[in-house]
């Protein structure tokens, strides 16, 4: 059934010169990703955020939090970008500037073709040594876990963003310039709960942009939207773009 989308919308997409995208863990959900809030599905449902996503709990357990991002890391290899990822790779090519904007730390957006994706919390697949900050790509394998730094033997990190950790600056920097110059703001697939990613759409909106929330649920900001489709990014998506540019 091909959902029926208001013509305003559909004309708003067709002029827009810029929009941007951010996204959350909704998006990935159709690939098999656990959210974060979902209360029977969701990773918090059986973890407790402060005490695998913290800096204080790789400090307590760094074993264990390695361990946990691992099993993540497992999880996103044996999974595939779904229609969401797609269509927002085609997005790219439909528009004279997009920008993806990614609360997600799983790569999926890069594996379905995105490209330049602005990662607010960084990215599951790389590593960072703790004393020096910078990227590891490769470690001998001793056994030790964590692994670590080949230069200076530091324990090495998953590269992402933890609770109570700031945003990589650069980073942030691009997202709220994309908010506040783009004609039209999506907002897919996150609960909007975690600041500061969820000040991006209302940013979009006080600078004038038409913002477009994608989720299967309401959200905390979807009374501040122009428009709430609501139900699965993999299929809304996909519809949104063929009635948009058909053919
Ligand atoms: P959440 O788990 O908080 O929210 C996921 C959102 O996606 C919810 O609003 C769901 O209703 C919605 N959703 C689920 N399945 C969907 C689907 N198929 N299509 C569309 N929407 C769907 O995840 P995030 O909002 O991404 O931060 O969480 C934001 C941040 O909180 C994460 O990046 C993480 C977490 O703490 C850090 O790790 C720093």
């Amino acid at each position: 059934m091909s959902r029926e989308f208001e013509h305003a919308l559909l004309t708003t997409l067709r002029r827009a010169r810029s929009i941007a995208v951010l996204t959350g863990a909704g998006v990935s959900a159709e690939s098999g990703i656990p959210t974060f809030r979902d209360a029977q599905t969701g990773l918090w449902a059986r973890f407790r955020p402060e005490d695998l996503a913290t800096p204080e709990a790789f400090e307590r357990d760094p074993k264990l939090v390695w361990e946990w991002y691992a099993w993540r890391r497992d999880v996103v290899a044996k999974a595939a970008p779904n229609a969401g990822h797609a269509a927002l790779a085609r997005l790219a090519t439909l528009v004279p500037e997009l920008a993806l904007i990614t609360q997600n730390v799983d790569g999926l957006h890069q594996r379905a073709g995105s490209r330049d994706v602005i990662e607010l919390h960084g990215n599951i697949h790389r590593s960072r040594c703790v004393r020096e900050n910078t990227v590891v790509e490769s470690w001998a394998d001793t056994g030790d876990l964590p692994p670590r730094c080949p230069r200076c033997g530091a324990l090495l990190r998953p590269d992402v963003v933890w609770f109570g950790e700031m945003l990589p600056a650069a980073a942030l920097e691009r997202a709220e310039a994309a908010a506040r110059g783009c004609d039209v703001f999506f907002s897919v697939g996150t609960s909007a709960a975690v600041y500061p990613a969820a000040h991006l759409p209302l940013v979009a909106r006080d600078a004038g942009a038409t913002v477009i929330e994608v989720n299967k649920d309401p959200t905390r900001i979807s009374n501040a939207v122009t428009y709430v489709l609501r139900g699965p990014s993999g299929e809304i998506l996909p519809q949104l773009l063929a009635a948009a540019w058909p053919g």
